[in-house]
C-alpha cells in the first residue's frame, strides 16, 4: 500500500470527510488530494531514544520534533483539557476539512507543525517565536491564553481545536500532524492534515538549510522510524513570545 497517496479533498460545500487514521489506510486514497498526506510512520522518541509516552508529558510545555522532513518543525503540546472533537477546518482556498481530536487517556495531546501560516515563521535552533503560551501566561494575540501564538503578527490558533485561527494575520489553520495513541501509551506520527506549506518553505529558507540541516537536500529527508523530541527551550537558544 503506498502510504504517500493523498487522501481525496473534501471541496467547501461538499459532504465533509472526517479524516481518521484508521481510513487513511482504507479506501480513502485518491491521487487528486491535497488536505491529508500520509507519511512514514514515525515514533516520537526523547533525546535518549526512548519512546515518549503521552502520560508523561508535562502539561502545557512545548516540544518540538521534525516531520515529516528532517528540517520542518512540528509543536507537541499536552493541554490542560481534552480538547474538541470533530473540528471542521477551512483551508484558505475555501475547502472543509475535519481535525478528529487530540489522543491520550483525556484526549489533551495535539502536535501541529509549527510553521506559522501566515508568512512561515517557524522555530530554529536560534529562536522562537512561535508556541503554546500556557493558561498562567498572558498574550497581546488574544484575550485568552493556552493558545498558540506566532509573535512575529501577533496570529493566535486554538490549540485545543485544530489550530484554527482565533486572531492574527494568519488566515487558515497550522497545518496539524496525525498522531496514533498505541496501546502502550506511546506516540506515533502517521501524517500531515491541512494546506501543505511544506513546498513554500523549502523555497524560502533555503539558506537556513545549510545552516542548520547541512544542505536543501538534507533539509528535505523525510523522517521515519523515529523522531527525536524534545522540550522548544532545549531546541532553541531564544524565545520571544508576546
Ligand atoms: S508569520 Fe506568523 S503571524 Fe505572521
Amino acid at each position: 500500500m503506498d502510504r504517500r497517496n493523498f487522501l481525496k479533498v473534501v471541496a467547501a460545500g461538499a459532504t465533509v470527510v472526517a479524516v481518521n487514521p484508521s481510513l487513511i489506510r482504507g479506501n480513502l486514497y485518491a491521487s487528486d488530494g491535497t488536505l491529508y498526506k500520509a507519511y512514514e510512520k514515525t515514533q516520537l522518541v526523547d533525546a535518549a531514544g526512548k519512546p515518549i509516552k503521552a502520560s508523561a508529558l508535562l502539561k502545557e510545555v512545548t516540544y518540538i520534533f521534525n516531520y515529516p522532513y528532517a528540517s520542518t518543525p512540528c509543536m507537541l503540546i499536552n493541554l490542560p483539557k481534552p480538547t474538541e472533537k470533530e473540528v471542521t477546518l477551512k483551508s484558505e482556498s475555501g475547502e472543509s476539512y475535519i481535525w478528529k481530536n487530540g489522543i491520550g487517556k483525556e484526549r489533551t495531546v495535539v502536535a501541529y507543525v509549527a510553521i506559522c501560516t501566515h508568512q512561515m515563521t517557524h522555530p530554529t535552533p536560534n529562536d522562537s517565536f512561535i508556541a503554546y503560551v500556557p493558561k498562567a501566561k498572558k498574550t497581546m494575540a488574544y484575550d485568552k491564553s493556552g493558545v498558540i501564538v506566532c509573535s512575529s503578527h501577533l496570529s493566535a490558533f486554538d490549540a485545543g481545536a485544530g489550530a484554527k485561527v482565533l486572531g492574527g494575520a494568519a488566515t487558515q489553520p497550522l497545518q496539524a500532524v496525525v498522531l496514533e495513541h498505541a496501546a502502550d501509551d506511546t506516540i506515533w506520527a502517521v501524517g500531515i492534515l491541512g494546506q501543505d506549506k511544506f513546498h513554500d518553505y523549502f523555497r524560502e529558507f533555503r539558506p537556513e538549510f545549510k545552516e542548520f540541516y547541512g544542505g536543501p537536500a538534507e533539509a528535505k529527508k523525510l523522517v521515519s522510524i523515529s523522531a527525536k523530541t524534545v522540550k522548544l527551550t532545549e531546541f532553541t537558544k531564544e524565545i520571544i513570545q508576546y
